[in-house]
């Protein structure tokens, strides 16, 4: 964890928010190569939920909700987790995941003695508070949203109408959410600012084993083909007493981070319950009439959620490598070539006799393709091919003499090490086939 939270900020991934003020705990910003791998990891979400399916559409709702929403959907009262004191080291924690707890006085992992200082466990609410308008008080209370999926379930009747869906059908939303954890930590494994990806699939209720089935292949295949490894995933049902008030059955992608098997992801049955709640609440009418089979039903839910940064987090640890080539240290991130922030790195070998000027060519014609570039013109190659395994740029371009006279570059391929001369002309086409594949 510690190589990878390096990397992250030396690279430009990664910083402490307010770091020039000391930071403020568990807070971070993600910089120009973290966008971009931010950037990259949802966009291939988005195009396997919503842009290669014809059921499933986006949205895009306010992290500022009516309160009654959240009074409605349970998280007023029961959005909580179990809060103990220690009466020794003033130190608070969360009741049901002390491991890795600190003691507050010698900043040591928790001890027996420890846990007889602890107050009985109470419940306390993760939602974050807020007042809009000038005026505080009861009447102005807001929250900031906990899960994107209430945006949803709010406009599920304005989608279905105007995008004119039947069940079964989806609706996609990646957006922040904020959460007051207790003990946040393990850098951006759990934060109380993050992002989340997440579907509410509509269904028959008569179907929506089949459905649920479906979706937890449907993500674990996901993660895997963009490079986690099957080895370090596993599938975990909750059981009874672990299942959230609205849901009949989740299982969670559980990914082997650093910090040991951990959620990544949840896949979870959320039943009518939401619906049902909100159109109880509202007075809404919000049950699907199939004006084919003449049937009035409460469409069920199946809701795979996944958090951004805990994908960064996971995609990082996968990729992660230090080689040892004949007693030099390369350090190198395997990223799936489509999730890593520069795609290629050009190079010219010299800084004369017209090569940044041709380089500068081959840039812009793989720029206008989209294809992220990185260009690069100082110190030995062997160095410049060194800080791009770093940050995982899977293919460098060195323009050099041949090039002027033939017009061939040196490809050079990032896991393997090998290189091949190709005709600068066939480059964007060769690495958009590359993407794409
Ligand atoms: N709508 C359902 C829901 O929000 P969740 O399991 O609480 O379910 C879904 O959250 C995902 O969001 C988690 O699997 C995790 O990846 C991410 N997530 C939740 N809390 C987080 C936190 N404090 N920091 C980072 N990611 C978090």
């Amino acid at each position: 964890m510690e190589q990878i939270v390096n990397v992250a900020k030396r690279r430009g991934f990664v910083f402490p928010a307010s770091e020039i003020y000391g930071g403020l705990n568990s807070c971070w910003d993600y910089g120009p190569l973290g966008v971009e791998l931010k950037r990259n990891i949802k966009s291939a979400w988005w195009h396997s939920m919503v842009s290669t399916r014809r059921d499933i559409v986006g949205l895009d709702s306010a992290v500022l909700q009516h309160p009654e929403v959240w009074r409605t959907s349970g998280h007023v009262d029961g959005f909580s987790d179990p809060l103990v004191d220690c009466r020794e080291c003033k130190a608070r924690f969360r009741a049901d995941d002390l491991d890795g707890a600190i003691c507050g006085k010698n900043k040591k992992p928790i001890s027996e003695e420890c846990r007889g200082h602890f107050t009985e466990p109470r419940a306390f609410n993760l939602m974050f508070q807020t007042h809009l308008g000038p005026v505080e008080g009861e009447g102005s209370l807001a929250y900031l949203r906990p899960e994107t999926a209430q945006g949803i379930f709010t406009n599920y009747l304005n989608v279905q109408t105007t995008a004119r869906l039947k069940p079964p059908f989806g609706v996609a939303q990646i957006g922040k959410s904020f959460r007051n954890e207790i003990t946040p930590g393990n850098f951006i494994f759990r934060t109380r600012e993050f992002e989340q990806m997440e579907m509410e699939y509509f269904v028959p209720p008569d179907q929506w084993e089949q459905w649920y089935d479906y979706w937890r292949k449907e993500r674990m295949d996901w993660y895997v083909g963009l490079g986690l490894a099957p080895e370090r995933l596993r599938m975990r049902d909750h059981d009874a007493a672990e299942l959230a008030h609205y849901s009949n059955a989740t299982s969670d992608i559980e990914y082997e981070f650093p910090i040991g098997w951990k959620e990544l992801e949840g896949i979870a049955s959320r039943s009518d319950f939401d619906l049902k709640r909100h159109s109880e609440s509202s007075g809404k009418q919000l049950e699907f009439f199939d004006g084919q089979t003449r049937e009035r039903f409460m469409p069920y839910v199946i809701e795979p959620a996944g958090g951004v940064d805990r994908a960064i987090l996971a995609f990082l640890a996968e990729a992660y490598d230090e080689q040892d080539l004949d007693g030099d240290k390369r350090t190198v991130l395997h990223l799936h070539p489509r999730l890593a922030p520069m795609k290629v790195a050009v190079f010219p070998l010299v800084k004369k006799e017209g090569m940044p000027e041709r380089a500068n060519e081959i840039e812009d014609a793989l720029r206008k393709r989209g294809i992220q570039t990185f260009y690069d013109q100082s110190g030995a190659i062997g160095r410049r091919y060194r800080r791009q395994d770093e940050i995982g740029t899977p293919w460098c371009v060195t323009i050099d003499g041949e090039t002027l006279s033939d017009g061939t570059v040196t490809l050079r391929d990032r896991d393997s090490m090998e290189q091949q001369r190709v005709p600068e002309a066939d480059l964007p086409a060769m690495i958009a086939e590359k993407l794409a594949s």
